[in-house]
């Protein structure tokens, strides 16, 4: 079969059976079919080449394939890919020892799952379970999942509403970002009480356009949860291992939640899996009359903690916590020095390490520089609670001069953006 006949039988098929709305969404924005993913790239059904500047929202943070990730999980394939449930599994104790030394302090406990809105499900649970509490403050536009509980926590009205009444008790305030000013800090802050059961938040919210948290806002947080005997829930699927230059976005302050959620890049790109992090006085409300309160069949799979071990073996051998920091330096001064040209379409560029933002001053012209980048053969998207900000969240191990050549297809994208809005003007 050619190219162009596999890729419309692959499009028919997910018209005729998975989603045909989607199926045309993809087709209309010309996107190929995936068929390998190797370090920076990804390779469609035309063998085209793309550098990976949105590796699948955080996921690839390894890149595609890493050689020592692929290696831990093919020897675990040949041993033992799938727990029997009934014996210790001893892959599960080595990664939930790991992520006990390096979380923050106090997280002791692991709950292993299989995706990011599992990982938040179980935190909610526990939360609720652990406090006898049912209000959840979380924030405006933040995503935590599209699970029936983890949407009732999603700051988008768009994606709860066809599914009211969902789980009761869920407030939303601001984030307490530098662009929503000192009173959106102080209205969280104020929303903690004696009946809150926990806050939840993103350390930088990633589909909400790439918002960090003012400094010194979550510290003021965590305070004021520790005071009225609330949880602070922090959802670190986006932001964790070693995206925002630390390994963990809460470490640039010092915060100790009380439950960390942890996904997409902790399986190293490999394999799914999602884990939970929590404090003994939390495991000890929730599991000590039934240590099966909580369950998942599939969750601390083999696969998914060998493929987790290795990640943690490599993030720290390859030094990629400092990469992010230093690659993400690179490439926001390249798009700022862009935007300096560029100041009618572009209004802002924000981030920290390799979660970088860049927000356009109308909502089409994301979707149009978006296009034009793939076409240029480097693939990113925009936030899915905000169309204005495309996001870049490359591999970590991205070098020098990748960071150029996605910052100078960047530029030539809205270049062209911008020559073609003048012409419909
Ligand atoms: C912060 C955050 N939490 C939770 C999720 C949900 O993860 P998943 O899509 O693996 O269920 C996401 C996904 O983008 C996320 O960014």
């Amino acid at each position: 079969m050619d190219a162009d006949a596999f890729h419309a039988q692959v499009v028919d098929q997910y018209s005729q059976h998975i989603n045909p709305a989607l199926a045309k969404l993809m087709n209309f924005a010309g996107f190929g079919v995936e068929v390998r993913g190797e370090g920076c790239y990804l390779f469609d059904h035309e063998g085209r080449q793309y550098l990976d500047c949105l590796g699948s929202y955080g996921v690839f943070s390894l890149g595609h394939r890493h050689p020592k990730v692929v290696e831990a999980v093919t020897a675990q394939l040949n041993a033992l890919p799938m727990s029997g449930k009934v014996f210790f599994n001893p892959r599960q104790a080595e990664l939930a020892t790991r992520l006990a030394a390096i979380s923050p302090n106090g997280l002791e406990l692991c709950f292993f799952s299989n995706s990011g809105a599992e990982a938040v499900e179980a935190a909610l649970k526990f939360a609720k379970g652990a406090t006898g509490r049912t209000k959840i403050i979380s924030t405006i536009g933040s995503f935590h999942g599209k699970t029936l509980g983890t949407l009732s926590v999603t700051g988008r009205e768009k994606y709860r509403r066809m599914f009211d009444p969902l789980m009761p008790g869920a407030e939303f305030v601001r984030f307490p970002s530098p662009q929503e000013g000192a009173s959106a800090w102080s209205e969280m802050v104020n929303a903690i009480d004696s009946d809150t059961a926990a806050v939840i938040l993103e350390t930088v919210q990633g589909e909400g356009g790439i918002h960090l948290a003012a400094p010194g806002a979550l510290p003021a947080i965590r305070a004021k949860t520790r005071e009225v005997g609330a949880l602070m829930i922090v959802d670190e699927v986006q932001t964790g291992m070693g995206r925002t230059g630390r390994l963990f976005g809460c470490d640039h302050e010092g915060i100790e939640p009380d439950i960390m959620t942890l996904a997409k890049a902790l399986g190293g790109g490999v394999m799914p899996i999602g884990a939970t992090l929590f404090t003994e006085s939390v495991g000890s409300a929730i599991f000590s009359e039934n240590p099966l309160m909580h369950t998942s069949t599939f969750g601390g799979n083999p696969l998914a903690c060998a493929a987790a071990i290795a990640t943690l073996d490599v993030i720290e051998a390859e030094g990629l916590c400092e990469r992010a920091r230093l690659m993400g330096e690179r490439m926001m001064a390249g798009l700022r020095e862009m935007q300096s040209r560029h100041s009618d379409l572009v209004s802002e560029v924000r981030g920290i390490g390799l979660m970088i933002g860049v927000e356009f001053s109308m909502d089409e012209v994301g979707e149009l520089v978006i296009a034009q980048m793939t076409k240029r053969g480097v693939i990113a998207a925009y936030t899915l609670n905000n169309p204005r900000v495309i996001r870049i969240e490359p591999p970590l191990i991205i070098n020098e001069a990748q960071v150029d050549e996605a910052v100078r297809v960047f530029d030539e994208a809205i270049t062209e953006t911008g020559e073609l809005l003048a012409m419909i003007a």
